[in-house]
């Protein structure tokens, strides 16, 4: 069958295939430990449940205006301000169906054929796919596990062409976790600005830090706005992967374009999961601070699990709720690339874990702990009886 070349550009989702693989093992009835979820464990909250069946009975079932309902650009906005210090109004807003919906769309209303997209790496896996659908060339800033993955804005200065139309910053990063610091941030700013440049700024992570660190989006840096789009997410923050609403906050004309496309494709994201967006959006918070405690406790059991096997190293993630693990000592005389170690670790140990040449990153792999402590704690102890064989083997 002959497909368009745009789709020939691009690959299956690395994780997607991860996820699928896991089900069809599941279905098979293995006691799979599966460390590959990119989606909290947790269910959604119950009043923003509730208020998806209360618009179902009130028949709010119907298309909606493209780019989301007034009332929920208006909370996005409010809600943006109250936890980010930030300053947008509705018409700077537009409603997309999920994240990675808002980003393919920003990316598709300003990347041209030939246009450079900066993407530090390692990277989630799906930036460099939609550059690639949108004609762009991705060009990849590296990020070092001695520097605990953190990005500088010197190493964006080396990476920025005439060509380049956008810099992309997720932060926190999945898969590393790593935080950009605001100073640096900062600086990635007023580079993209003296450039002319935009800043696409990922902060689907942005509440799920650790240590004490405050959720930090670059829309609080002074005089931002012109340069910058910030795209977030309800699917990670309010544990809503499921219903599709992410958002972006961006300049008028930019969110204009974007309801141009939308228009075009998939119209306005669901009206039902926009009502439950509503909700979470005017809620209390306090349900995301519970899951992100459980989430650091799960960390610690996770990072000291992981540096008890010996030859395995991993920095300490900021945010987001992935361990990324250097095992390049590890593959030495059995394994080619990661990719090839997960699939041992799937075939000897029922173990799920994603390889990290999807991110960018091979030698290292990406474990999430989006499960609960007890299922940590059995992928621990299964991860250590494959090493050990290995050891023992060599
Ligand atoms: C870094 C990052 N950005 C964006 C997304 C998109 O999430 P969603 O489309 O569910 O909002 C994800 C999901 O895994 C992600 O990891």
């Amino acid at each position: 069958m002959r497909f368009a070349e745009r789709v020939n550009r691009i690959q299956v989702s690395a994780t997607g295939a991860v996820m699928a693989e896991a089900e069809r093992q599941k279905a098979r009835g293995a006691d799979l430990v599966d460390f590959g979820p990119g989606e909290p464990d947790f269910p959604t909250p119950e009043h923003v449940k509730q208020a998806a069946i209360r618009a179902i009975e009130r028949n709010f079932t119907r298309y909606t205006p493209t780019p989301g309902i007034a009332a929920l650009r208006e909370a996005v906005c409010a809600w943006h301000r109250r936890e980010f210090g930030s300053n947008y109004t509705p018409e700077e807003c537009i409603i997309s169906v999920g994240g990675k919906h808002a980003i393919f769309n920003a990316l598709c209303a300003l990347v041209d054929p030939g246009d450079q997209v900066i993407v530090p790496a390692p990277y989630w896996v799906s930036f460099p796919d939609i550059v690639k659908f949108a004609g762009g060339e991705p060009v990849f800033v590296p990020t070092v596990a001695e520097e605990g993955f953190r990005l500088r804005a010197e190493a964006v200065e080396h990476a920025l062409s005439p060509r380049c139309r956008v810099v992309i910053v997720n932060s926190p990063n999945n898969p590393t976790g790593a935080v950009v610091e605001p100073e640096q941030f900062e600086r990635i700013l007023a580079l993209c600005q003296r450039r002319g440049v935009w800043l696409l700024s990922d902060e689907t992570y942005a509440h799920l830090i650790y240590d004490g660190r405050q959720p930090f989006s670059a829309a609080a840096l002074n005089g931002a706005k012109s340069h910058l789009i910030v795209v977030n997410s309800f699917s990670k923050t309010f544990a809503m992967t499921g219903w599709r609403v992410g958002f972006t906050l961006a300049p008028a004309p930019l969110v204009e374009a974007m309801t141009k496309l939308q228009s075009q494709s998939t119209s306005n994201p669901t009206s039902i999961a926009q009502h439950a967006a509503l909700e979470a959006a005017q809620g209390p918070m306090d349900f995301v601070a519970a899951m992100r405690a459980e989430y650091e406790r799960r960390r610690a059991r996770v990072l000291d699990g992981l540096r008890a096997i010996p030859g395995l190293r991993c920095t300490t993630p900021d945010g987001a709720f992935y361990a990324f693990p250097d095992v390049q000592a590890l593959l030495a005389g059995r394994a080619a690339d990661t990719t090839a170690l997960a699939r041992q670790l799937l075939e000897q140990e029922q173990v799920i874990v994603v390889p990290g040449e999807a991110f960018g990153a091979p030698g290292f792999l990406r474990l999430s702990y989006a499960l609960a402590m007890e299922r940590i704690e059995e992928g621990l102890r299964r991860l250590h009886r494959f090493f050990a064989a290995a050891r023992a083997a060599s």
